[in-house]
């Protein structure tokens, strides 16, 4: 779909959304079209208890004196309320309504609101960034819908009752997140079939295209590394595994970096462990914290971030198979410390204790996240609300907590501490890669710590927040693309344009 951000005119034909405020106020444009109408707004208004309540919509269908074909009203609230989160829902839930309707193009009216928490180019931006982000599909293995189930709107515009400049710049930058948080949800989505390891190191490639440096390990080079904990993980499967590092190098040479590190499960059967049958298809979106990282890349790289920041993503699939790891294997991790293997299932935070190895080692960043589908016990504490939180260092905490609610992705911190840690002791290696049922989630990040130094680091459990099975104004159901918003405002509020 074409997004435009345009002069205010208005349409003479197609769909236009407006805006109502809380109390039945009307916002310039709507004024205007109620004059033109002959009080058509205002009469549709009254004989449906329409009050521009937040939530509230109401279609009013080929309205004379108007050019439009159908006007939109979506109330928006209080005005001293409205801000950016209202302004990009409001955006994407327009979108959904209409873009079925069969007309081709849709306007959205951008009018100054006094008193609301964003000035007009914001305002116009986040409306257009909402529709964007709504507008995402992954249907490229249909082959049969009709046109009926298809968009007819091919065309959005945002009309602006001012001067365009500042909100066509604004939009840009978001525009370009979007791309990012939209490769993510591409990979998500993606089956095992087609995204493998090395298919995956290929998408990742593509990022070269907008100068991010793509650098890909192969088994030879990870063994002579020493990956054993990452290679233990692949080794039942006859796909190759990978290490893809992305660097995106937007500030001096000076500038410590900030790194993020995935976890790319490209599909996780739980291996000798076997997982139960049901539901099991679930496990290719098991690479989402990999999926994550390479879309926040491309969102950094769009929009030229003056950072520099590292990407890293351990690509392997979990396989039973003659040459699997069994349960009771020692393997030796990059760190040199060793693992017994109590259970191929928990096999993310072995992909991860290299990958965050290496990363720390190779690149001493400021900072390392990772990211990963790493606990079903997750789910059970958070649902599928906040992702968890866990870290060794509470201002980037509070950064990513504060990041989170900026943008509609929370997370919620959960403990760590030594009397978890002793869980994952061992009596014949230097850990287990299991602490038993309970903590689980915690235990695991207990795990991933012990391959973390002295530098700030904060891991999130995404198990509840990379997939929806329903969809929310600008989040459709499927790959949600979790983390790209999240993280590049992290970068944006605190790691840009400093040093
Ligand atoms: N990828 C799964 C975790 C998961 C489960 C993510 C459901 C999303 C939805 C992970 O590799 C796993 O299997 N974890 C085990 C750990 C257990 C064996 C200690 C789990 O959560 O059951
Ligand atoms: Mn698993
Ligand atoms: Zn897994």
């Amino acid at each position: 779909m074409k997004i435009s951000i345009t002069e205010h005119k208005l349409p003479k034909s197609g769909a236009l959304v407006i805006g109502i405020l809380k109390g039945g106020v009307l916002p310039a444009t709507a004024k205007q079209l109620d004059k033109a109408s002959k009080g058509a707004i205002t009469k549709a208004m009254k004989a449906s208890r329409f009050t521009g309540a937040k939530g509230q919509w109401l279609d009013v269908l080929a309205p004379a004196g108007i050019g439009a074909d159908r006007v939109l009203l979506g109330g928006i609230g209080e005005a001293k309320k409205l801000d950016r989160q209202i302004l990009e829902n409001f955006g994407g839930t327009a979108y959904q309504r209409l873009s079925k309707c069969g007309l081709k193009s849709i306007a959205i009216a951008c009018d100054p609101v006094k008193g609301a928490k964003v000035d007009l180019a914001e305002g116009a931006a986040s409306l257009a960034y909402g529709a964007r982000l709504a507008s995402y599909r992954f249907d490229k293995y249909r082959t049969t819908l009709k046109a009926k189930d298809l968009p007819s709107v091919s065309a959005l515009s945002v009309l602006v009752s001012g001067s365009t400049t500042a909100a066509r710049k604004q939009f840009k930058a978001l525009d370009a997140i979007a791309d990012g948080v939209f490769m993510t949800r591409d990979l998500v989505s993606e089956p095992a079939n087609v995204l493998y390891p090395e298919s995956m190191a290929k998408e990742c490639q593509t990022l070269s295209k907008l100068g991010v440096k793509v650098e890909v390990l192969n088994e030879a080079r990870m063994e002579k590394l020493g990956m054993g904990a990452l290679l233990g993980v692949g080794q039942g499967s006859p796909r190759e595994s990978r290490m893809v590092v992305m660097r995106w190098q937007g500030a001096g040479a000076k500038t410590q970096p900030v790194a993020f590190v995935g976890k790319g499960v490209t599909f996780d059967t739980g291996g000798i462990s076997l997982k139960p049958g049901p539901g099991m298809e679930m496990m290719k979106w098991d690479m989402g914290g990999a999926g994550t990282v390479i879309g926040l890349m491309k969102a950094l790289a769009g929009r030229k971030a003056k950072a520099n920041v590292i990407g890293v993503v351990g690509l392997v699939e979990n396989m039973p198979d003659g040459h699997a790891q069994r349960p009771g294997d020692i393997v030796k991790s990059m760190s040199g410390q060793t693992i017994e293997i109590l259970n191929t299932d928990a096999e993310g935070r072995l992909v991860l204790a290299d990958a965050l190895w290496y990363t720390q080692d190779r690149f001493k960043p400021q900072f390392m996240v990772n990211l990963a589908t790493l606990t079903g016990a997750m789910i059970i504490a958070l649902g599928h609300e906040n992702a968890g939180l866990f870290s060794n260092n509470d201002k980037l905490s509070q950064q990513l907590f504060d990041a989170g609610q900026e943008v509609a992705e929370g997370v919620w911190r959960m403990p760590l501490s030594d009397a978890y840690d002793k869980k994952i002791n061992c009596a014949i290696a230097d850990m287990k890669n299991i602490g038993g049922r309970d903590a689980g989630s915690i235990t695991a990040a207990q795990f991933l710590q012990r391959y973390v130094n002295k530098v700030p680091w904060a891991h999130l459990d995404i198990a509840g927040v990379a997939w929806a099975d329903s969809g929310k104004p600008t989040v459709p159901k499927g790959g949600t693309g979790w983390g790209v918003r999240m993280l590049d405002r992290l970068v944006a509020n605190h790691y840009e344009g400093g040093k």
